[in-house]
């Protein structure tokens, strides 16, 4: 190897460099279906106590790691704090997932705060990000993320996670300037985040685009291609190599040209797309990153092996990071992570 040459596995992969063995780490690795997390979720109060916590943070981000010695680490946080430091009310009802103060009009956006405003409450974030780039082993990867804007945005207008985004649907039909700027707040303070996790020691950061699936046609290009193309391009130029993962979630036909239109260096796939199909149409480009459905890792046994070994067969000719589709649930078994983890290190 080469001096320049990234040593971890997770950077050779974003650097397109084919290994024999994947490396792997699991979207919601720090989560519920641990019960150490339960335990320091608990120490904490509750989920918005424990994000702004750094020790605590810090503590659930390396339980996976001590626990399964994954490849990377994720930072603890969630995407939708920046809508908090961008002045809207955040709250989670237990059980029930996220709330916010709604976004309606072009009023309510007046008085949200300026993207360079966000600092001051995200600050406890970027202390969460040193303490792990301190802490994590010499091969573990550090990897920052935030939402991108069209996901934030979502939650922003409707106050909530909606089955089909109806609300900010709406608002983009009713006003679609006024939706614009909703989109270029949540970029320019995202760019600024990034920034600020990349200088407290992320050597990676993931956009994630959850709901991009609802956006069509030139909607798509407007909202989930435009504005990563633009975070990436400003965060590229403020720290040249930084790798930058993108998952715009049940894109479908979108994920094909994704890398190239967003100068992303890997793209994430959901799993209802089929890893074969995926590594003819976007593997082509570079680094992706998944695709196991998470409900293997409640249901385990033969068929949790045999997917796993589809997934890493089926990307074994170009650069691949192994991850699920979407988030482990909480109702996962830990021992079928070990298995999944067993069955890609031993083939
Ligand atoms: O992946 C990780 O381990 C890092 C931490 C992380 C969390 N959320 C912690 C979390 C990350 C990267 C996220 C991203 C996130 N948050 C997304 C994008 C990815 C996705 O899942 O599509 C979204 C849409 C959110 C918003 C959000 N946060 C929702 C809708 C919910 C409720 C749903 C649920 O799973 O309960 C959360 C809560 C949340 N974020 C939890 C965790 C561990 C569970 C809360 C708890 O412990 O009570």
């Amino acid at each position: 190897m080469t001096e320049n040459r990234p040593q971890k596995t997770i950077l050779r992969a974003l650097a397109g460099e084919l290994q024999p063995v994947p490396p792997v780490w699991m979207m919601r690795q720090a989560g519920r279906y641990l019960p150490e997390y339960r335990a320091t979720r608990a120490q904490a109060g509750d989920f918005l106590s424990l994000c702004y916590n750094p020790e605590l943070a810090a503590e659930v981000t390396l339980q996976p790691i001590r626990r399964f010695g994954f490849d990377a680490a994720i930072l603890f946080a969630d995407i939708l704090l920046i809508c908090q430091a961008l002045g809207a009310d955040l709250w989670f009802e237990t059980g029930e997932g996220p709330r916010l103060s709604t976004i309606a009009n072009a009023a309510d956006l007046a008085a949200l705060r300026p993207a360079h405003a966000v600092h001051d409450r995200l600050s406890p974030i970027y202390e969460t990000v040193r303490l792990l780039a301190r802490e994590l082993p010499a091969e573990t990867t550090l990897i920052g993320f935030a939402g991108a804007p069209w996901t934030v945005a979502t939650y922003m207008v409707a106050g909530r996670g909606t089955k089909d985004q109806g609300p900010a649907h709406a608002l983009m039909t009713a006003d679609r300037a006024a939706f614009q700027r909703l989109v270029d707040l949540v970029a320019e303070a995202t760019i600024d985040y990034l920034s600020e996790q990349v200088k407290a020691g992320a050597e990676v950061v993931k956009l994630f685009d959850s709901w991009a699936g609802s956006l069509k046609g030139p909607d798509f290009t407007d909202f989930a291609v435009k504005p990563v193309a633009r975070i990436i391009a400003a965060l590229k130029a403020r720290h040249p190599g930084l790798p930058v993962i993108a998952f715009p979630r049940e894109a479908g036909q979108g994920y094909v040209g994704f890398a190239r239109a967003t100068g992303a260096d890997c793209v994430a796939l959901d799993n209802s797309v089929s890893p074969e199909w995926a590594a003819a149409q976007v593997q082509i480009d570079g680094c992706v990153q998944g695709n196991l459905a998470p409900g293997h890792m409640v249901t385990g046994g033969d068929a949790l092996v045999a997917e796993t070994r589809r997934v890493v067969e089926a990307f074994r000719k170009g650069p691949h990071i192994f991850n699920l589709g979407h988030g482990i649930t909480p109702d996962a078994a830990p021992e079928n992570v070990t298995l999944m983890i067993e069955t890609i290190r031993r083939g």
